[in-house]
């Protein structure tokens, strides 16, 4: 499977991505940033970060700074460097976020899926820039964000669809399947210390990145309100290489972009049958809600096993 990786790296964007670099049935074509939770220059130092100390050669390209058409919002925006490391970074290519994406899925022999972990503003622009392109070569978008039953930023929204609702509108609005791995079923995937030790035994690249990033987000989470740590942004990459293990809903998702109270709330249309008013028959979107808890922690392990066999 051929995908492309928009994301806000950050701890749980880290873990999605070294598994998914971690996984032989996914090939990663690019790495694209935006702002979100943390600034540009940070979310793309970051990945920078991160490639170096897994040595993968992803190109990466730096996207957005500010949202389509609100005022910049960003979730933390003194963040500091994700990790450390002795390798030396690889420079973003010298593309800005539109040609890349034009070469990426001009030049891709099979159909590509998106998978983005941040706001969707760059997801949007690339949209808007190239709808041809997209439909004919982007299969389906698997992306984190939003949530049916509740929001994190605000009560209504989910952080990466509050830091820029007019483009997550934009990628719903569009003919192109998405698969919306959400709140709902985030807040099922907690990994607690005690369940996460069995990662401990691995010692290849990805596992001990992994490691790494499961230590830091207990520390930080050890108070919060889960008795553990979410890793967000893993669920679509694990979605996309075990759907089995998940339930959802197929319906019909806006989200609101006029409200002052639920800007960036994630409104889901059930489809019912298919002569349900609700249901546009030419739009196609699931909202993942459920996983079993215990097969996904199951297939991160796999994945790092599989890992360990082939290094
Ligand atoms: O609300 C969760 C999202 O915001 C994830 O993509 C996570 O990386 C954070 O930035
Ligand atoms: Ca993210």
């Amino acid at each position: 499977m051929k995908i492309l990786i928009d994301c806000d790296t950050g701890g749980d964007d880290a873990a999605a991505i070294t598994l998914a670099l971690a996984s032989s049935d996914l090939e990663v074509l690019g790495i694209s940033t935006c702002l979100g939770n943390l600034e540009l220059a940070q979310t793309t130092r970051n990945t920078q970060l991160l490639l170096a100390e897994l040595q993968a050669c992803v190109d990466l390209c730096a996207g957005s700074d500010v949202p389509l058409v609100r005022q910049k919002w960003v979730g933390n925006p003194n963040g500091k460097d994700l990790l450390e490391t002795d390798k030396e970074l690889t420079p973003p290519v010298g593309l800005d976020l539109l040609s890349f994406y034009h070469q990426k899925l001009a030049g891709a022999s099979e159909p590509v899926t998106l998978v983005p972990l941040a706001p969707l503003t760059n997801i949007a622009k690339v949209i808007l820039a190239y709808p041809d392109l997209v439909r004919e070569k982007v299969e389906r978008i698997v992306l984190m964000g939003g949530g049916i039953a509740s929001g994190n930023t605000t009560g209504a929204a989910e952080l990466n669809f509050y830091a820029d609702p007019e483009a997550a509108q934009i990628v719903f609005g569009f003919d192109v399947p998405v698969v919306l791995c959400g709140l709902d079923v985030c807040h099922k995937a907690v990994i607690t210390q005690e369940a996460g030790q069995r990662y401990f035994s691995y010692q290849n690249k990805y596992a001990k990145m992994l490691q790494y990033l499961l230590k830091r987000s207990w520390s930080y989470r050890q108070h919060g309100s889960f008795n553990g740590s979410i890793l967000y942004d893993t669920i679509p990459v694990l979605y996309l290489l075990y759907p089995q293990i998940f339930t959802g809903l197929k319906g019909t998702i806006s989200i609101e972009t006029a409200s002052a109270l639920c800007t960036g709330a994630t409104l889901l249309s059930v489809r019912k049958n298919d002569g349900d008013d609700l249901y546009d028959k030419d739009k196609q979107h699931q909202a993942i809600m459920d996983l079993d808890l215990q097969l996904y922690l199951d297939k991160i392990e796999a994945i790092l096993a599989k890992a360990e066999e082939q290094a």
